[in-house]
This record gives structure tokens, C-alpha cells and sequence, in this order.
């Protein structure tokens, strides 16, 4: 697994460091937190939180709430459904990206500190927020929607698929587009403004082999660019870290296919 840290040169400072009352014999956790608010001469710093164990859920977003509750209302990030469907709670934890809320505490040493900071080279809009601007700009450019040559008359009915057709979505369906794989990619993180990232490329494939849509030549011609496309160069981070457990390496790589026999 390759780490994702901090570059070297980034100064980030030691915060204030906040500890839960204690009942007798509690076990505790150290819990670091990147911080960072516009204005705040403060930035970026690191506070450090002492949580007792018993008092919080399982995950790793239990323990924000946690903080967040009783410790410091001022943390900020994002979540929503709570259960690794909406995408909104990814973060890095511990050096790998993740959702926050299907991250199970039992998977992290108890004896050190859990370390969370925000999704790696993006824009901080506030502590572990970042701006997803971009990512969406670019997920809007590949058009992820159905385009069918079919009539309206036609369409008024129900546009079937085959259980073989409908199982090739398998795998491309199921991204909740957190951006933990494309924001884990070093070629994303060089290349961002060109290349679609493999978030994004996932989603393209998506369209592309979805039997009732009939602008794949379209769409593969869209990514045919050096940039958009090619430059995955198969590091495999993306795979790595989706929480999802899904292959975006494999969908660049049948798309790059698609392209050779679509000449
Ligand atoms: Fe998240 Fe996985 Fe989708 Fe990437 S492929 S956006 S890591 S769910
Ligand atoms: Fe990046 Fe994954 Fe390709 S980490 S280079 S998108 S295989
Ligand atoms: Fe929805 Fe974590 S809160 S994926």
C-alpha cells in the first residue's frame, strides 16, 4: 500500500490538544486532526483529541461526531447518510483514503494516534472539507446520463435490458463518486486540470457499456485525449483505497480497448 503523507515542506503546526473527562479505567484514544479556517493565523495545525473509547460508536465518523458534540463544535466536515452510500464523508485516515462512517475502528492501532486529515492535494475550503468543485465539473463533462436514439413513442415504454446486459454495470453503478481513488492518484494530482482522474474515467465506462445507450462512439471519441485519458499509468492507488471495493484501473483500462476497436 503506498502511503499518502504530507509533502515534506508543508509546515504544519501542533494545536491545542483536548481531553474528554475521564471515568476510572477508561481506555482512551488519541485522535489528530488537520485544522484549517480562512483567516485563522492558526493554519494549518494539527489539534490533538483524547476520546474515551466507550463513548463513542464504532467508526471513524462516530468519532468526529464525537468531538464535534462534546469537544469542539467548531470541527467541520461533511457526511450525510451514514452508511457509505452518499460519498460525502471521505477523508484521509491514517494515510489512506476512505468514507469515515463505514471505517471501523478495530482496524486501526489502538496504541497510536488515528490520524485524519482531508482528501490529499485538494483545495481545504475548512478542516476536512474540501472544495469538490472541479471533481464535478469534470464529472459533468463525460454527460453521465442516458442518451438513447429512441423516439418518445417508444420510449413510453420500458426500456429493457437483458440480466447479462444489466450485469455488466456491476462494479461501475455502485461508485458513490467520494473521490477517494482519483484524490489518491499522483497522476490525478499532477494532472488534475487535464486528467479526468479515475473516478470520473469509472463513470465514463459506465455510460459506454450500458446496452440501452447509443452514443458510445461519441463518448469514446470525448476521451480520446492524451491528457483526459491517458495519463493512467496504471499506479493503481485508485484500486487500493475505494472503499467501494471497485476497480477504476480495470474500467480505464477496457476503455482504452473500447478506443483501439472502435477506430
Ligand atoms: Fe469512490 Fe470507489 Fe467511486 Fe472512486 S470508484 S469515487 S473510490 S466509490
Ligand atoms: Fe491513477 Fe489508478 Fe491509473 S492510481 S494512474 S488512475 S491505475
Ligand atoms: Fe454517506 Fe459516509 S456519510 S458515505
Amino acid at each position: 500500500m503506498v502511503e499518502l503523507t504530507l509533502p515534506k515542506n508543508a509546515v504544519v503546526k501542533k494545536g491545542k490538544t483536548v481531553c474528554s473527562p475521564l471515568k476510572n479505567n477508561t481506555a482512551i484514544r488519541h485522535v489528530e486532526v488537520y485544522r484549517w479556517q480562512p483567516d485563522d493565523t492558526e493554519n494549518p495545525r494539527i489539534d490533538t483529541f483524547e476520546i474515551p473509547t466507550d463513548e463513542c460508536g464504532s467508526m471513524v465518523l462516530d468519532v468526529l461526531f464525537k468531538i464535534k458534540n462534546d469537544l469542539d463544535s467548531s470541527l467541520t466536515f461533511r457526511r450525510s447518510c451514514r452508511e457509505g452510500v452518499c460519498g460525502s464523508c471521505a477523508m484521509n485516515v491514517n494515510g489512506k483514503n476512505t468514507l469515515a462512517c463505514t471505517a471501523n475502528l478495530d482496524n486501526y492501532q489502538r496504541d497510536k494516534p488515528l490520524r485524519i486529515y482531508p482528501l490529499p492535494h485538494m483545495n481545504v475550503v475548512k478542516d476536512l472539507v474540501v472544495d469538490m468543485r472541479h471533481f464535478y465539473a469534470q464529472y459533468a463533462s463525460i454527460e453521465p446520463w442516458l442518451q438513447s436514439d429512441l423516439t418518445f413513442a417508444d420510449s413510453a415504454r420500458e426500456h429493457l435490458q437483458t440480466p447479462q446486459q444489466r450485469a455488466i454495470l456491476d462494479g461501475l453503478y455502485d461508485c458513490v463518486l467520494c473521490a477517494c481513488c482519483s484524490t489518491s492518484c499522483p497522476s490525478y494530482w499532477w494532472n488534475s486540470d487535464r486528467y479526468l482522474g479515475p473516478a470520473v474515467l469509472l463513470q465514463a465506462y459506465r455510460w459506454i457499456v450500458d446496452s440501452r445507450d447509443d452514443k458510445k462512439s461519441a463518448r469514446l471519441q470525448v476521451l480520446s485525449d492524451s491528457f483526459k485519458l491517458y495519463r493512467c499509468h496504471t499506479i493503481m492507488n485508485c484500486v487500493d483505497t475505494c472503499p467501494k471495493g471497485l476497480n477504476p484501473a480495470k474500467a480505464i483500462a477496457k476503455i482504452k480497448q473500447a478506443l483501439i476497436s472502435d477506430d
